[in-house]
């Protein structure tokens, strides 16, 4: 059954630092890196629950978690970003069931509390609606609220759309949340469009399809697939001109950090990349702590 608000388809006080600088990708090149589609540069609750369901439904479907012993000692702290549509969402479903972290995405957060009707979520309603960023005041402590609970802290996390903005990220970095890797999705516009107006969402699995490029195993999943309320042509152009707006401050506070993927490849590849720099990152904060145990 659909459930609103989706559509039924029938129907830093200072520029973040990296904690460790041991850490950057730049220091520890991976030949498989070298094409030009992937570059590093230099170097609310029971809301909450429901959105991060997808997320622990993808995790239980899968087989391929990390052994413990193949897992950093300390936890990954994650931040994927793109445009509007550049395959964020279904990236994270892929990472999250190979590493196991804590998926909290901004816009899930978001759609939760419009879902339950709370006067956050009517007021972020008016935004998402317009394809603007909702408020500082409302985003910022549902992010924090949700980077603070133990499963985040124990697991490590994956955060989805989240900084929007430099006083977003600014914010964040006043929290004492430093993220290890900063992952950025380039897709052309003109794939964008194409993109949304397709996209269907399964409410029982919380699978992201798309009705040609990811179309859905079975007629029964066909049938009860639901379509996003802001999903539509004019409001994806509303959403793609607030990106662009807002990209480049956030990027220029996270460009030692930065892994760009061409998130136009098919998301297989696109994910291949993304887990080479994260199998890059692991090693290195082993590395980082047998150093520290071996002085
Ligand atoms: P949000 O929900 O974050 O939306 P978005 O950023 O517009 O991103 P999407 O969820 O639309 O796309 P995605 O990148 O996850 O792509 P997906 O994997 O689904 O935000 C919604 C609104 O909330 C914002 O407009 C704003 O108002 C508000 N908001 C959110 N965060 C905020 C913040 N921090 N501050 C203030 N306001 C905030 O893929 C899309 C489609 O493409 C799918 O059909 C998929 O199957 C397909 N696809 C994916 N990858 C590929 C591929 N490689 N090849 C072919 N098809 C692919």
């Amino acid at each position: 059954m659909a459930s609103w608000p989706y559509l039924n388809s029938s129907t830093m006080l200072s520029k973040p630092k990296h904690p460790n600088p041991s850490f950057c990708l730049h220091d520890f090149p991976n030949p498989q890196h070298s094409s030009s589609s992937f570059s590093f540069t230099v170097s609310p609750i029971a809301a909450v629950n429901s959105a991060t369901r997808r997320c622990r439904q993808t995790n239980r479907r899968s087989s391929l978690i990390l052994a413990s012993t193949e897992k950093p000692r300390e936890p990954l702290k994650i931040m994927i970003s793109g445009a509007p549509a550049s395959g964020k969402g279904t990236q994270c479903q892929l990472i999250t069931s190979k590493y196991d972290l804590v998926h909290i995405a901004a816009g899930d957060l978001l759609r939760a509390e419009v879902e339950v009707g709370s006067a956050n979520g009517k007021k972020a309603k008016e935004y998402m609606e317009k394809g603007q960023l909702v408020p500082d005041e409302i985003v910022v402590m549902m992010v924090k609220d949700r980077l603070s609970q133990p499963d985040s802290a124990e697991k490590g996390w994956l955060l989805d759309g989240y900084p929007r903005s430099s006083s977003q990220a600014t914010a964040l970095q006043a929290f004492g949340f430093h993220p290890d890797l900063f992952i950025l999705l380039e897709v052309p516009q003109e794939i964008l469009v194409d993109r949304v107006v397709g996209r269907r969402l399964d409410p029982v699995t919380g699978r992201i399809y798309h009705l040609t490029y990811s179309p859905p195993e079975t007629e029964e999943i066909a049938a009860r697939l639901t379509q996003r309320f802001d999903d539509t042509e004019e409001r994806v152009k509303l959403r793609l001109q607030t990106h662009n707006q807002n990209v480049e401050s956030v990027l220029s506070m996270y460009e030692d950090i930065t892994v760009k993927v061409d998130g136009s490849l098919p998301k297989e590849v696109v994910f291949a990349k993304i887990d080479s720099a994260l199998s890059d990152l692991i090693h290195q904060k082993k590395t980082a702590t047998l150093g520290t145990t071996a002085t």
